[in-house]
């Protein structure tokens, strides 16, 4: 039987030289793999409570968006900057391949409420930082972070784990 894993090609040099970049979108586009991969995300978390699942842009848009609708919770998105109408909070940060900045609507998360935090791939880990402390930033208590792909070779588990953070992953 088929992995998620089978289901995701590396594209090289994209989207700059020496990047292999992982592409999901041939496992999106999967009903198969799809579903197994939305799944297996959902399996550690079975009993939780999770009030909101936040998506990272933009491909933890469509997992989370998978993710929120099997939960019946709602779903927040975190965007790069200058996306969001409403008043917003900004977080700077670095990833594997450039520097960014994320933002979260200063009204999407009430203090107190737990959030799972979803991704396609943690790599360095600064996007995802970045996501937490936006979230931290408005009293949300992240439960876990939860991606498809983890490069541990690039450090973002580690990162993620220093800062006390439940990291989940399908494959490396
Ligand atoms: C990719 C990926 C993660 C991030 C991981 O997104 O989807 O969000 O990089 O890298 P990091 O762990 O080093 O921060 P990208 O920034 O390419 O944005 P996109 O999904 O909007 O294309
Ligand atoms: N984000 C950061 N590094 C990546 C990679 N190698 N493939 C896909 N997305 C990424």
């Amino acid at each position: 039987m088929k992995t998620v894993q089978d289901y995701i090609r590396t594209i090289p040099d994209f989207p700059h030289a020496g990047i292999m970049f992982r592409d999901v979108t041939t496992l999106f586009a999967d009903p198969r793999g799809f579903r197994m991969a939305i799944d297996q995300m959902l399996n550690p978390y079975a009993g939780l409570q999770i009030d909101k699942v936040v998506g990272l842009e933009a491909r933890g848009f469509i997992l989370g968006g998978a993710i929120a609708h099997q939960l019946s919770k709602g779903f927040v998105p975190i965007r790069k900057k200058g996306k969001l109408p409403g008043a917003t909070i900004e977080q700077a940060y670095t990833l594997e391949y450039g520097e960014a900045v994320v933002e979260i609507h200063d009204d999407a998360i009430q203090a107190g409420e737990t959030v799972l935090i979803v991704d396609d791939l943690l790599a360095t880990g600064g996007t995802a930082e970045a996501g937490i402390k936006l979230i931290e930033r408005l009293g949300g208590k992240i439960i876990s972070c939860s991606f498809i792909i983890d490069l541990p070779d690039l450090g973002g588990r580690a990162k993620l784990e220093a800062m006390g953070m439940d990291v989940q992953a399908l494959c490396a």
